[in-house]
This record gives C-alpha cells, sequence and structure tokens, in this order.
C-alpha cells in the first residue's frame, strides 16, 4: 500500500461538506471540525473527522506526518473565471479611467479588450507561456488550488489556438489544475469590424471543431453591449455544445441585454458577473441550475458602485459562486481572499457564504464538485492553510495575504513543511 500523510493541527478545520450545489441557508455551514485532522492517501482524502478520532486509527501509526500547528484549513479555492493569459498590462487606461474616461469608451475607441489583443498576438507563446507560469505561482501563494482560464486575447484561429495550447503546457507542467474555456466570441476583432458575422462563421466552422482537440472543456461568450448580442451568443454556444463544449456567459454587467436568461435556457454551468440583472432574471436564475458566478474584483477595480445582487441571488435559491475574474482590464488581481473580502462588504454575503461559493459552488460550475471544493473522503487533498484563529478573518483583515501553506492532491503547491517519518 502506498505511504499516506496524517495532517494533523488543524485548529479549524472548514470541511465545506454538504449539498452540492449549495442554495439558500445551506451556504452558511462550513462544516467546521475544532482540532481536526485528515489523513490523506494517493492524493486523497481517506479520513477526516476530530484529531482524537482520527489518531485512533490503526493505518495513522506508519503515516509520514504533518503538524500545521494550529491555524484555518480551507478546501483550496477553485477560481473559475479568469483571463489567465494575457500580454502587457492596462496601467495607462486605469489612469484615463481615474481621469474619468469609462471603460467602454476607452474600449470604443480601439484599446480596452483590444489592445491586448494585439499584444498577445504580437507575444511568442513561451513567453506567454512564462508570464502565465508565474501568475500560477501566485494563485497557489493566495491558496488557490484550481483555476478556469479562457482564451479571448487572440480572436483569430492561430492566436486562439496559441493561448489554448500556452493552456495545455500549463496543465502538464504545473500541479495547479487549469481548466481551459474557449472565448473567441470575446470581441469582434479588427479585421471583421464591420463583417460580425463572418466572424461569427469563421467561429463556427472553422475554430469551434477544432478547439475541442486543444484541451478547452467549455465554450464562453461575453454577451453584452459592444461584444455579442444574444442571439449570436446563442449560436455560438449551440455550436460550442455540438463540439462537447459546455456553455458559460458573460452576462448583464455592462448592460441588461437578456444573457442570463439565454444562460437558463440553454443550462449554461454559468452565468459571470450579473451586475445588472432584473428581478425576474433572478426568479429564473434561482430556479435554474446555472451557477451565478459573481465577479466583485470589476465593480473594485473599475471604481463603479452597483455590484451583482448578491443577497438576491442567495435568498431566492441561486446557486452563487465567487471568482477573480483575473485579467488586465477589469480585475487584475489573483487574490480569492480579496474576492471575499468584497464579497462580504460590498454585496453583503457572510463569510461563511463566500467561502462555500469560492469553494464548493466554483467546483460544481466547473463540473468538478465530485472531486474537489471540499475536504471529504474520496476527494482530493487540495487545500490552503491561513495563519489565523477564525476563518472569518479571512476576508475581515482585506489585502492581506494569510495564506501559509497551499496543498495539491496532497503535495505542497505553496509555503514550506516539514513532514516526519512515520
Ligand atoms: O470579464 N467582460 C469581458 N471580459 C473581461 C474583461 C476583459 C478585458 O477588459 O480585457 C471581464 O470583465
Ligand atoms: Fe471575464
Amino acid at each position: 500500500m502506498s505511504e499516506a500523510l496524517l495532517i494533523t493541527g488543524c485548529k479549524q478545520l472548514l470541511t465545506l461538506r454538504g449539498p452540492v450545489p449549495r442554495r439558500g441557508r445551506a451556504l452558511r455551514d462550513p462544516g467546521i471540525i475544532p482540532d481536526g485532522a485528515l489523513l490523506v492517501r494517493d492524493g486523497r482524502i481517506v479520513a477526516v473527522g476530530t484529531q482524537k478520532a482520527i489518531e485512533r486509527r490503526k493505518d495513522t501509526r506508519r503515516a509520514k506526518k504533518l503538524d500545521l500547528g494550529g491555524g484555518v484549513i480551507l478546501p483550496g479555492f477553485v477560481d473559475s473565471h479568469t483571463h489567465l493569459v494575457f500580454a502587457g498590462n492596462r496601467a495607462e487606461e486605469y489612469e484615463q479611467r481615474i481621469s474619468g474616461a469609462t471603460y467602454e469608451q476607452i474600449a470604443r475607441a480601439g484599446g480596452g479588450i483590444l489592445s491586448t489583443v494585439r499584444k498577445v498576438r504580437a507575444a511568442d507563446a513561451d513567453v506567454l507561456f512564462a508570464r502565465a507560469s508565474r501568475w500560477i505561482s501566485d494563485f497557489a501563494a493566495y491558496g488557490t488550488t484550481t483555476v478556469e482560464a479562457k482564451s479571448g486575447y487572440g480572436l483569430s484561429p492561430t492566436s486562439e489556438v496559441k493561448i489554448l495550447r500556452v493552456l495545455a503546457g500549463l496543465r502538464c507542467t504545473q500541479r495547479l489544475e487549469i481548466v481551459s474555456t474557449f472565448m473567441g466570441a470575446h470581441v469582434v476583432p479588427v479585421e471583421f469590424r464591420n463583417r460580425p458575422d463572418a466572424y461569427m462563421d469563421l467561429l463556427i466552422h472553422k475554430v469551434i471543431p477544432v478547439v475541442a482537440t486543444e484541451g478547452a472543456e467549455f465554450c464562453d461568450v461575453f454577451c453584452d453591449r459592444g461584444a455579442f448580442t444574444v442571439e449570436q451568443a446563442r449560436r455560438i454556444l449551440t455550436a460550442g455544445r455540438a463540439c462537447g463544449l459546455a456553455p458559460r456567459i458573460h452576462a448583464e454587467q455592462l448592460a441588461r441585454t437578456g444573457a442570463a436568461r439565454l444562460a437558463v435556457e440553454l443550462h449554461a454551468a454559468s452565468a459571470d458577473h450579473l451586475e445588472k440583472v432584473n428581478a425576474a432574471d433572478i426568479r429564473a436564475l434561482a430556479a435554474s441550475d446555472v451557477t451565478c458566478t459573481l465577479l466583485p474584483g470589476c465593480c473594485f477595480h473599475l471604481g463603479l458602485a452597483h455590484y451583482a445582487p448578491a443577497r438576491k441571488l442567495i435568498d431566492a435559491g441561486a446557486i452563487v459562486a465567487l471568482a477573480t475574474d483575473f485579467n488586465p482590464g477589469t480585475s487584475p488581481t489573483l487574490n480569492m481572499q480579496m474576492v471575499l473580502s468584497l464579497a462580504c462588504t460590498q454585496m453583503r454575503m457572510t463569510p461563511a457564504e463566500a467561502i462555500a461559493a469560492a469553494t464548493i459552488n466554483a467546483a460544481y460550475s466547473l463540473r468538478r464538485a465530485d472531486r474537489i471544493g471540499s475536504l471529504e473522503v474520496g476527494k482530493f487533498a487540495d487545500l490552503a492553510v491561513f495563519n489565523l484563529e477564525d476563518y472569518r478573518e479571512i476576508p475581515y483583515y482585506f489585502g492581506v495575504n494569510h495564506c501559509r501553506l497551499t496543498m495539491k492532491r496532497g503535495s505542497v503547491l505553496h509555503g514550506s513543511s516539514k513532514m516526519q517519518e512515520g
């Protein structure tokens, strides 16, 4: 039998055990075990409980030992919405916005997403790869163990495939788990400016059929004012589904377009943003299995007061998840702890709701809730250790990184640990 690892010294072990996905009041129970311990074998959890109970098991005697010496332990964060592969930055636009220009004005003038597209097209794959690898280490340092990553800064067949291959390369070299999403429908590229239908045809007939073979699992569309219409999004997502890509949608961020209702109609895995949803949209989302992925980093970075109505969504019974939306234009952060702080103070989610949204519900939206998102027997030992006494301190001390150790499938991704032979 392979070697086991006994992890002890978990002052507060948040298991997130319970119903999947989490809705309503069930989001408030993080399944805490005080003075907890875990037994791990082959990267999976074999036992979880109080330290006393776990240490009584015979199979712990010869296990390697890792004493965490206190701290709060959570399932590793599942960041279910990022645009990981990009080049350059948009600090200049940041400054322009501070001086009064809006995100959409900058985009209409040829900046915004299209300015990052120019840089990504010009960048070699190995440069994109090296940069993304560094970001991946940073994600791990903040307690994230799984990252969804979208293409969408290429917008030509070769550049989109270049991004998806960077992601496939990262999957082979990084232990942090990376889930690829194809997002060729981010905006219409400049060479198709007056011919959006020709770009749609290119995506549907030439690009989508090949991206499923490049490791993409999902297809996403930016369905919003200045990007793609509901009708265009329906066509693209339907074509994606026919090639095995499950739909996700950027919905109701800049304007209320009906994209959230499209997500419900298509049984999308996720509808993301949702700042502009109306009461009927909330009812429709709540009655569906679509995960509502909220991205408060965008409102924070863009200086907008209109955060998504998390409270109304949760109280109506919707499945709510949280993610960073890490990207150079609207949310240049990869810190899920900061996202929890924003969710709590700006969207009135409780710390327990925010943690469930950032772990088990995000895992559900990535179709991985059977493997990750909670610390339960049979699941991967993906966890993050925080130098704190109470989990509520994670959002409370905002902008501070409390994570001292991150583990993926039982091996250390970030931080140091002294393991003792059994
Ligand atoms: O999720 N809204 C569309 N896409 C990104 C922004 C991308 C960018 O500005 O570069 C988002 O906010
Ligand atoms: Fe996004």
